[in-house]
């Protein structure tokens, strides 16, 4: 699949995105080696800090269903600001992804505008244990 694809894929699931507090929606699309994707959008709370992101989302889907082989992923945010992954969901793909993965990130009104952020440069020095 191609990026460009990938970013499609992540701005529908950003339609599907629960978020009635902050009012920015946000959608993942997550590829796998085989052309799979794995998608997510954020859901938030009444209590805040119980929202997870839309990166998140799409991480834990794939991986409860067993899933490793991950190639790229795709976020993608209704509104006027960039969907850059927060610091946990950083932390997160640092987990399962190299830091040469590459995380895709536009704007839904602009995706041919995306940037590409390796994972070693939105995390460098990342925990393992
Ligand atoms: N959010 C994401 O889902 N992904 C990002 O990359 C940035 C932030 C969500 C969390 C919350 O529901 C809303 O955007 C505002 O922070």
């Amino acid at each position: 699949m191609k990026f460009e694809a990938l970013l499609e894929v992540a701005a529908k699931s950003a339609e599907k995105a629960y978020a009635p507090y902050s009012n920015f929606k946000v959608g993942a699309a997550l590829l796998c080696a085989d052309g799979a994707v794995f998608t997510g959008c954020n859901i938030e709370n009444s209590s805040y800090g119980l929202t997870v992101c839309a990166e998140r989302t799409a991480v834990f889907s794939a991986i409860s269903e067993e899933r490793r082989d991950f190639i790229a992923l795709a976020v993608v945010a209704v509104g006027e600001y960039m969907p850059y992954p927060c610091g946990a969901c950083r932390q997160v793909l640092n987990e399962f992804c190299p830091g040469e993965f590459s995380v895709y990130v536009a704007k839904v009104d602009a995706l041919d505008d995306y940037e590409v952020i390796r994972l070693s440069e939105l995390l460098p020095h990342g925990f393992h244990l």
